[in-house]
């Protein structure tokens, strides 16, 4: 028999949550993940609030349901601890389109500004740069910087000129961008607007500035979640990945809930595909193998602590 034709005669869930007390193992999931995997995790959270998870567990092996920078970070602040991903190649556009040798390059054109880096980079950009934010700390951390200090963002440009925007702080940015929430088809949207005039649309500040500027609110995926149970509107246009419409359904079942749509008609772009490489089977083999495992040089996990030390600390 093959492993395609074993796994599907074991019950997945059942084995996932066998292996959980065996290993004694915390699984962090993301908003982004599959409506399975969101349910059979431990917590699911945005990327602050795993960080944040991830520093607190007592657990012995933390499995992240996530993308490989998520669990370099839940790596770095558990060195001695097993940090699984189920798929190794679970990348993501913002961290690939910066190289840790080019942002160095960048860092030394201008030698007296500040790097405040998003969470999605790798470790060894994280190394290179003074403090770490997410899309839910951003704003708090930049207004904790001394007015007169210089500013390099990087590497997502749309949450960049959102943050200038918010802050007010001019900010050098680095020319990166999600490939997911680039995607989306403001004509589309607006013609969904036309057929659903009393939907809100609520959108992640790493979608581009033209289809910002026609939201109703602005958030990271905790903040949008929150918005939607605090508000009182019953429907709503979602601008990020599909994926947190799941929690969006859990805590407001009565609420009507429509992905934004991708501009091609035939792809689902609204779907991050890297977050999407994680499914029940793998996840029940990485920790049935103890395999893929996070490892990391030494020394850049310990530089790249300090900034993510002091984003925990200032958000
Ligand atoms: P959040 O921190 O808002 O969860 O965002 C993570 C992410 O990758 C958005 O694309
Ligand atoms: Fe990266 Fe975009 Fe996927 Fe988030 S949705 S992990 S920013 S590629």
């Amino acid at each position: 028999m093959n492993t395609v034709q074993t796994m599907a005669l074991i019950d997945l869930e059942e084995e996932i949550l066998k292996l959980k007390k065996e290993l004694n193992a915390v699984i962090l999931a993301h908003y982004y993940q599959e409506s399975e995997i969101q349910d059979i995790a431990d917590f699911v959270g945005d990327s602050l609030e795993l960080a944040k998870r991830a520093k607190e567990t007592t657990a012995d092996v933390i499995v992240f349901a996530g993308v490989h920078f998520m669990a370099e970070t839940a790596k770095i602040l558990n060195p001695n601890k097993l940090v699984l991903l189920p798929d190794l190649e679970a990348g993501c556009s913002l961290a690939e389109g910066c190289p840790a040798d080019k942002f160095e390059k960048f860092r030394k054109l201008h030698p007296d500004h500040l790097a405040i880096t998003y969470i999605n980079c790798s470790a060894d950009v994280k190394a290179l740069s003074d403090i770490i934010c997410t899309s839910s700390s951003a704003e708090k951390i930049i207004s904790q910087i001394p007015s007169d200090t210089p500013i390099l963002f990087s590497p997502d440009r749309n949450l960049g000129k959102y943050l200038i925007k918010k802050t007010g702080r001019d900010m050098l940015l680095w020319d990166g961008s999600c490939i997911v929430h680039e995607t989306f088809s403001e004509r589309k949207i607006i013609d969904l607007q036309t057929q659903h005039p009393d939907a809100k649309l609520i959108a992640h500040p790493e979608c581009e500035e033209s289809l910002l500027s026609m939201a109703d609110f602005i958030g990271s995926t905790s903040k949008l979640l929150k918005f939607i149970s605090d508000d009182e509107s019953d429907s709503y246009i979602v601008a990020t990945e599909a994926g947190i419409i799941h929690q969006m359904q859990k805590a407001q079942p009565q609420k009507n809930f429509i992905a934004a749509p991708p501009e091609e008609e035939s792809c689902s772009c609204n779907e991050c595909p890297y977050m999407k490489l994680n499914t029940m089977e793998k996840l029940y083999l990485c920790m049935k193998n103890k395999y893929p495992e996070i490892v990391l040089e030494p020394i850049v996990a310990q530089k790249a602590l300090l900034p993510i030390n002091k984003m925990i600390a200032m958000s």
